[in-house]
C-alpha cells in the first residue's frame, strides 16, 4: 500500500505582517491527509482555518514550516510550479460556488479540463460522468442561476473532482444551505472521495457533518488538536 500522505504540513505557522503589525494565526501545525481519507477542521470563527487550507493550497507561503503533496516539495516551489500541481491534484470547494454565470453546468464542469488542453470530446465526456454521478443529468444545460442553491453545489463539487485530483479542499461548503441539503452535499461528498479514493479535507462550523469525517481535529487558536485529545 501507498502509504505517503496526498498532503502533509510539518510545522507550519503563519504570521500576517500588515506594516509594524504582526498577527500570528498559526502555531507549528502538523497534518497529514491521506488517500480517500476524510478529515473535518472545526473551530470558532477566526482560529485559522481558512488560513490553513490556503497554506496547504499554496495559496499563500507559509512563515516557517513546509507543506508537502503527494511527498514532494510544494511550499517551496514557485509560484507557477505549485499552480500546476494544485491544478493537477487539488479541487476546491468553497461556500460560495465560484461557477461561471454565463456557461451552462456542462460548460462549468468542462471548464479546468479544456484550460489544461484536454480535447472538447474528452473533456464533455468526463464532464458528463460526473454531472450523472452528482445525480443532476437532467441540468447539463441549466446555468447557474437556474440552479438551487444545492444543485449549484453539487455542480461545483463535480468541477472539483473533475481533473481526477488526489484531494478535495472544501471550506464551508455547505455554508449557505439548509440542513437538508447540508447532509446531501457532505454524503455525496464522502461517497465520491471513497469511491474516487481522494482526500477530502472539510472545514466545518456543524458538529454533525464533521461526525460523518473518519477523523476530526478542532482548531483552538491557531493550534491545531486531534478531537478528543488534550480535553478538544
Ligand atoms: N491577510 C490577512 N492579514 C491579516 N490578518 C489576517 C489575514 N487573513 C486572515 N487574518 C487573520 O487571521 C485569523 C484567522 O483567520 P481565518 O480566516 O483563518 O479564520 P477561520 O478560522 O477560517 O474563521 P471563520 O470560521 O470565520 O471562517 C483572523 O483573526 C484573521 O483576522
Ligand atoms: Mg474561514
Amino acid at each position: 500500500m501507498n502509504n505517503t500522505p496526498v498532503l502533509q504540513a510539518h510545522a507550519l505557522s503563519k504570521t500576517f505582517m500588515e506594516g509594524k503589525i504582526k498577527t500570528p494565526v498559526l502555531h507549528a501545525v502538523d497534518f497529514s491527509v491521506y488517500k480517500g481519507q476524510s478529515v473535518a477542521i472545526m473551530g470558532s470563527s477566526g482560529s485559522g482555518k481558512t488560513t490553513l487550507l490556503q497554506l496547504l493550497a499554496g495559496l499563500d507561503a507559509p512563515s516557517s514550516g513546509k507543506v508537502e503533496l503527494l511527498g514532494k516539495p510544494f511550499s517551496s516551489l514557485d509560484a507557477n510550479a505549485r499552480g500546476a500541481m494544485r491544478n493537477a491534484h487539488m479541487g476546491f470547494v468553497y461556500q460560495f460556488h465560484h461557477l461561471l454565470p454565463e456557461f451552462s453546468s456542462l460548460e462549468n464542469v468542462m471548464m479546468p479540463l479544456l484550460i489544461a488542453g484536454v480535447s472538447k470530446k474528452v473533456a464533455k465526456e468526463k464532464a458528463m460522468a460526473l454531472i450523472e454521478q452528482v445525480g443532476l443529468v437532467d441540468r447539463y444545460h441549466h446555468r447557474p442561476g437556474m440552479l438551487s442553491g444545492g444543485e449549484r453545489q453539487r455542480i461545483a463539487i463535480a468541477r472539483a473532482m473533475v481533473m481526477d485530483v488526489d484531494c478535495i479542499l472544501a471550506d464551508e461548503p455547505t455554508g449557505n444551505l439548509d440542513s437538508h441539503n447540508c447532509e446531501r452535499v457532505i454524503d455525496l461528498m464522502l461517497s465520491l472521495s471513497q469511491q474516487h479514493q481522494v482526500a477530502l479535507i472539510l472545514v466545518t462550523h456543524d458538529q454533525s457533518l464533521a461526525s460523518k469525517m473518519q477523523q476530526q481535529y478542532r482548531m483552538v487558536d491557531g493550534v491545531l488538536h486531534v478531537k478528543g485529545e488534550n480535553n478538544v
